[in-house]
């Protein structure tokens, strides 16, 4: 499974699916809540219904979302290999203390890491906002889907 808040999905993170879709059988990409995070830009159903669409019509790829811990869900659904984004040493530590605790949760999975595409390694949910407020192009940042939903909504964050 593939955890995160994707608030929105961003092409960083379709980079991810696009690159462990080829090394497992189905993957999930599960929309769960950082309680680091405050305030959320899109509900939940509306970042499913992103991703859904950025993903298109793949039977090896189902999207979740999830309210509690996501080792409860890997128990529940047999899942056995977590995967997340490394962007720069900047993500390790907390990357680092989160397989950490997931591994002392549910022993039987693990938490593997993949490299994010060199040309999208800066790119992070909050910088598309921020550029987005300032009136910036956002086009190499999300999918198609997602820019358009941005632009509905205005500049309102
Ligand atoms: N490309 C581009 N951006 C990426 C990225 C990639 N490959 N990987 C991460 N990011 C960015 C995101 O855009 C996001 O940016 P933001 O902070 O500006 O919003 C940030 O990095 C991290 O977001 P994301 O990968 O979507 O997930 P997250 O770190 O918010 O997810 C959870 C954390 C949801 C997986 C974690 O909090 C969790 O497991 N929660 C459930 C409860 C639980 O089990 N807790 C126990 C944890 S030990």
């Amino acid at each position: 499974m593939y955890p995160g808040s994707f608030d929105p999905i961003t092409n960083g993170h379709l980079d991810i699916v696009n690159r462990s879709i080829k090394l497992f059988d189905e993957i999930v990409i599960l929309v769960a809540a950082n309680m680091r995070k405050g305030g959320s830009w899109f509900p939940v159903e509306e970042r499913i219904a992103l991703i859904k669409e950025a993903v298109g019509n793949n039977p090896k790829i189902k999207v979740e979302s999830w309210d509690g811990l996501i080792m409860d869900y890997a128990s529940k659904n047999n899942v056995n290999v977590v995967i997340r984004g490394l962007r720069a040493v900047s993500d390790f530590e907390y990357e680092f203390l989160m397989a950490a605790a997931n591994k002392r949760l549910n022993d039987n999975v693990e938490t593997m890491f993949m490299m994010t595409g060199e040309s999208l390694f800066f790119v992070s949910s909050s910088l598309v906002k921020e550029l987005h407020k300032y009136g910036s192009d956002i086009s190499h940042y999300v999918p198609l889907n997602v820019k358009n939903k941005i632009l509905e909504k205005g500049t309102k964050i």
